[in-house]
């Protein structure tokens, strides 16, 4: 394929069978170019293939720009690092949601409504109730936020669209920690108004009727800081499937659900609680790194470094960097000597100078720190991933509406090679053999 440069448009020339088709470059606000292929199977009959998506653009988005060879994340423009220093996670998701941070009224109203939203309707109860004390709390999360569609129906109609939206940031931290509380046989404890977001989840999960639970600022902080950092990351496997969902016009609760789904698998969100079950493993075995790095490079053997790698960025993930140093820090506040942490930065030291790992530009991503900070809030191994999940719902949701209201958006549907049999005639079954 060749590129051309006219004076006014761009256009890149493929040449198949003879026969030249034309197709138009889409270029965005940072210089990265698309050639546009929706016309190339009327024209040639031919479709491209592309597994994972790695080269493939499904759609233009206004939201999050990653330039993953240079480690730059920012969402509607900002960078990660001065809103992880300088916001808080309802502001960077009013931001997400609205492209513009609020002004301070604006950021009043939106965090009152969702303050006043935390609450969940008693029959949940019920739901909890059917499931087995043991369940693993994704798929909780994931079949609750499924179910409060039918608590509160037509989800998606003008009227109830703004308040779904409300709903899903201020329900799912009570989700999640009435999923925590089921898990190990605990009363449910319910969200209280006078406490901000991070502090009120922190509180639902460790305090009881029995004793009064006070929240360290620090903890509330870090925690904030965790969701700010996993907000948005524009079209990774959880936020694809949102907008695929979404696409068929499926209500916002029904695409959500489907989201924490995909989140939930060890390539993606559920990597974090991999990267402390490693880190543990190697503590166990004594505390040979080397060894470990070794495992992860042999393609005889499955093992990953876990938290390391990443589709796009081929350079430090710049979340990793704001998160390891949070990690000292709270660690420090807290008086924890972490022998986990200290492992880690022998793992990162000796991956990043190994030539396995430089040349397969493989450097710590978000969960590789993520994990030691959630275990020193006292998080639970098992729900690190939906601490994902509460950071990303905003991304999920201003991923959904910015789908929802582009006129090019059109049903999710691929398109195959087929490689199977082609066509035959039925054979009776006492034709078959045996
Ligand atoms: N340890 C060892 N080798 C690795 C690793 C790793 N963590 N990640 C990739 N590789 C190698 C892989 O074996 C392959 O080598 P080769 O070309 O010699 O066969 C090469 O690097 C490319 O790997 P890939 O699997 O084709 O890359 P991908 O872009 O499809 O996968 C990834 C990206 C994140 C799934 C992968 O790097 C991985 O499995 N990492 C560990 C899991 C992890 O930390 N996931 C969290 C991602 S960040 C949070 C999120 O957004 O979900």
């Amino acid at each position: 394929m060749t590129t051309q440069t006219l004076q006014q448009t761009q256009s890149a020339t493929l040449t198949y069978d003879g026969k030249s088709v034309t197709l138009p470059l889409v270029r965005g606000t940072e210089d990265e170019v698309a050639a546009d292929i929706e016309k190339l199977r009327a024209q040639t009959g031919m479709i491209t293939l592309d597994p994972g998506y790695g080269n493939t653009g499904a759609c233009k988005s206004a939201i999050t720009f990653i330039d993953g060879e240079k480690g730059i994340l920012r969402y509607r423009g900002y960078p990660i690092e001065e809103l992880a220093e300088k916001s808080n996670f309802l502001e960077v998701s009013w931001l997400l949601l609205h492209g513009e941070l609020p002004t301070r009224a604006q950021l009043a109203e939106f965090t009152n409504e969702v303050t006043r939203h935390t609450l969940l309707h008693e029959n949940f109860r019920r739901f909890f109730d059917a499931l087995p004390k043991d369940a693993h709390p994704m798929p909780v999360c994931a079949a609750a936020v499924a179910a409060l569609a039918t608590f509160y129906q037509e989800p998606d109609s003008d009227s109830k669209l703004q308040e779904t939206v409300v709903r899903l940031i201020a329900k799912m931290p009570t989700l999640a920690a009435y999923s925590y509380k089921h898990s190990i046989g605990q009363p449910f404890i319910y969200p209280r108004n006078g406490l901000d977001y991070s502090t009120n989840f922190l509180n639902m999960m460790f305090a009881t009727p029995c004793d009064e639970y006070q929240v360290d600022p620090l903890l509330a902080r870090a925690l904030d800081l965790l969701l700010i950092l996993h907000a948005d990351h524009e079209q990774n496997c959880s936020t694809s499937t949102v907008r695929m969902v979404g696409s068929s016009q499926a209500n916002l609760f029904a695409s959500i659900s489907a989201g924490i789904s995909a989140l939930w698998g060890p390539l993606h969100g559920g990597a974090n609680q991999q990267v402390i079950e490693m880190l543990e493993r190697i503590e166990a075995e004594g505390g040979d790194v080397q060894k470990f790095v070794d495992r992860a490079k042999d393609k005889k053997d499955n093992s990953r470094l876990m938290g390391f790698g990443h589709r796009v960025y081929k350079n430090y993930d710049p979340r990793a960097a704001v998160l390891k140093k949070s990690c000292t820090d709270v660690l420090s506040r807290l008086g924890i000597k972490s022998r986990q942490l200290e492992i880690a930065v022998k793992l990162e030291e000796i991956a990043l100078r190994d030539d396995y790992f430089v040349s397969h530009k493989l450097y710590p991503n978000v969960d590789f720190y993520s994990g030691i900070i959630y275990k020193a809030l006292g998080i639970p191994i098992n729900m690190f991933t939906v601490m994902f999940a509460i950071g990303r719902m905003p991304g999920w949701i201003a991923q959904w509406l910015e789908m929802r209201s582009d006129p090019a958006n059109r049903i999710g549907r691929p398109r195959q090679i087929y490689t199977g049999a082609t066509k035959r005639g039925y054979v009776a079954i006492d034709q078959r053999g045996r």
